[in-house]
């Protein structure tokens, strides 16, 4: 019997209407278009409307998946929904199971994943993991953040670096050979949890909190752990860093990417960068980014594509596929 591999078979995204630039935060916090360009590479970055909540724009981007495909799936043919989301409407139900409910998905199981910025990889993983064994033939894998909802505004240090968006992928069984995911690998490391982290949650105070970082150490730790995990992702399938075609990573910060990109001696054509119009969307970015490069025509079928993400947790991980 021929191996079931999981394809991703349509991307779509969601970005709110509102726009935030560089120059409009250096109204109201002590920074400049200078700093935040220079040290993050962001320019400006897309924040909900007070009436938009998480579930509502992972809707819009599971639509525009669904309305993508080029064989059309409809909405009760999707047997799983999985999101990434750090900001879900409510502690609980899961964003995912609102989500179901708004596109109708009546077939479906639902539930969220929280891994913060690496959230997409997990479920993404997940996902796969349901497919190859068997149990699930499409499933609709969504990365949604409304984080402007937990950055405190008037933190400097952290508020010049978030954005929301949504971004999602049907994820489909196949039996061609050379396509899909072939390989993955997911890392945690909880004592790190401290340089990365909410100042609340439900337990803790009853409250959401807001994002609080150790800057320098976040960003020695992503791109070491990045790069590690995406050369252990490609030996798993005797592959090197040379062979990628494509690299849609985490988009935290351009500094980030490039010295990732750098280490794994990548050129700038082979990879992705939308961290500029976003800002870091957290578990949203990489499936933004994914459908930013599939509308742009930067994937070609038999590509080498890599997907890499490290977040709160720490988290950490990565995903070898052939689009
Ligand atoms: N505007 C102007 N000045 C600022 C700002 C700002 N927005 N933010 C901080 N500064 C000041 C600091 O107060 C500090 O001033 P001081 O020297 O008088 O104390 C100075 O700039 C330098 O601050 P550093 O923290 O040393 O700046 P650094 O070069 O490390 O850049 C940054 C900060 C951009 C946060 C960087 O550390 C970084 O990108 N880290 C990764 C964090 C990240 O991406 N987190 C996202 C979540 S994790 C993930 O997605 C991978």
């Amino acid at each position: 019997m021929s191996k079931i591999h999981s394809v991703i078979v349509a991307t779509g995204s969601y970005l709110p209407a509102k726009i935030v630039t560089n120059h409009d935060l250096a109204k109201t916090v002590d920074t400049s278009h200078e700093w935040i360009f220079e040290r993050t590479g962001i320019t400006k970055r897309h924040i909900a409307a007070d009436s938009e909540l998480t579930s509502d724009i992972a809707t819009n981007a599971a639509r525009a998946a669904l309305a993508a495909s080029s064989m059309p799936i409809k909405a009760e043919e999707i047997e799983l929904i999985i999101v990434a989301t750090t900001t879900p409407d409510l502690t609980f139900p899961a964003t995912a199971t609102t989500l179901q409910a708004k596109i109708g998905a009546k077939n479906a199981f639902a539930f969220d994943v929280q891994a913060v910025c690496s959230g997409f990889v997990y479920a993404l993983t997940i996902a796969d993991n349901f497919i190859k064994s068997g149990q699930v033939k499409n499933a609709l894998v969504v990365g949604a953040e409304t984080l402007s909802r937990i950055v405190d505004w008037k933190d400097r240090n952290s508020c010049v670096l978030f954005g929301d968006g949504a971004g999602a992928v049907i994820l489909q069984a196949s039996t061609e050979e050379n396509r899909g995911i072939i390989a993955s690998k997911l890392s945690s490391d909880g004592t790190l949890n401290d340089i990365l982290k909410t100042s609340g949650g439900p337990s803790f105070n009853q409250q959401s909190g807001f994002i609080q970082m150790a800057g320098k150490e976040v960003f020695k730790h992503a791109v070491e752990k990045m790069v590690k995990s995406v050369i252990d992702s490609l030996e798993k399938v005797s592959l090197k860093p040379s062979d990628i075609d494509l690299l849609v990573p985490h988009q935290a910060n351009a500094r980030i990417l490039a010295s990732v990109a750098t280490r794994l001696g990548l050129s700038d054509d082979k990879v992705i960068l939308t961290v500029a119009d976003h800002a870091n969307t957290s578990a949203a970015s990489i499936p933004l980014a994914l459908d930013f490069a599939n509308k742009n025509n930067r994937l070609k079928k038999g590509d080498l594509v890599v997907m890499e993400a490290l977040g709160g947790g720490l988290t950490w991980g990565s995903i070898i596929l052939r689009w």
